[in-house]
């Protein structure tokens, strides 16, 4: 495999919240590294720049965005970008990623992570998008797959053949959101362990883990609730294909104490762990 394509692996993290800002600058902690939602690093000065300085002193971290909407028909935005230019030099991360969507259009944000028309068209149009954005920031990004409920008629292809050419075509990463797999799996009736296979393993550089909710038929990304079992099911089954790749737990409601997530990630490391000896 090449693994040359991937930055060096960090191990098993969290996505940094406010509850935990104190207990994770207490050591010692089993959180190997943080990623951060950029947007809320975006500021001035205060609070929150103090706490992340005095976190990225103790850990690696990474950025994660929700607004660069890379697949929007409306000009990148250069404001956005330059703020995340200057994050990046602030944080130092291992790596930065966004999601493949788009939050708005003619200039409207929606404030929503949605899905893509899975067309050549669109395919053609964020790929040099995703080239542009990588030239500017001077290094490679991660896009995640977004959870979703609703197809486009228009589609030409699956989201999983779509998010692998576009990784081939804008030699980009890939971030993999298992629980966002397991959510689109169970909503449009497809079989993840299908997804899984499609995906280039030497371009998967981190792995999102979450829980979610029911709606009716549907389930939702909500990210309010422990990583439940089948979710668990498909990590291990990722783990088997993709080897050693940073995974992290992502939970942004009813957030838990921090003791609650260490457990989880504890269980990400013995899945992982098990898969690895298995491949030994
Ligand atoms: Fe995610």
């Amino acid at each position: 495999m090449n693994t040359r394509l991937r930055y060096p692996a960090l191990g098993f993290g969290l996505g940094l919240r406010v509850p935990h800002y104190e207990d994770l600058l207490r050591e010692p902690q089993r959180v190997d590294w943080l990623e951060i939602i950029s947007e809320n690093f975006m500021v001035p000065g205060g609070r929150p720049l103090h706490y992340l300085t005095r976190l990225r002193e103790r850990y690696p971290m990474v950025m994660h965005g929700v607004s660069l909407s890379i697949g929007s028909v409306d000009e990148l935005d250069r404001d956005y970008l330059r703020q995340l230019r200057a994050l990046i030099d602030r944080v130092q991360p291992a790596w930065v990623s966004d999601h493949l969507c788009f939050t708005g259009a003619g200039g409207h944000n929606l404030h929503d992570l949605l899905p893509l028309p899975y067309t050549e068209e669109a395919l053609r149009h964020v790929a040099a998008r995703v080239q542009q954005v990588q030239d500017l920031l001077g290094r490679r990004i991660l896009l995640e797959n977004v959870s979703s409920y609703v197809n486009f008629r228009s589609s030409e292809m699956s989201e999983w053949e779509f998010l692998a050419e576009l990784a081939q075509r804008a030699d980009c990463l890939l971030l993999l959101d298992v629980n966002n797999i397991h959510v689109s799996s169970h909503n449009h009736g497809f079989d993840p362990l299908e997804y899984l296979r499609a995906m280039p393993a030497a371009r998967i550089q981190q792995l999102h883990l979450a829980g979610h909710s029911r709606q009716g038929g549907l389930l939702i990304d909500t990210h309010d609730a422990p990583v439940p079992p089948p979710v668990w099911a498909l990590y291990a089954e990722a783990c088997a294909r993709f080897g050693e790749v940073s995974t992290m737990i992502e939970r942004d409601a009813e957030i838990p104490p921090l003791a609650e997530l260490l457990g989880e990630l504890d269980e990400a490391r013995r899945i992982a762990g098990a898969r690895k000896a298995r491949a030994a």
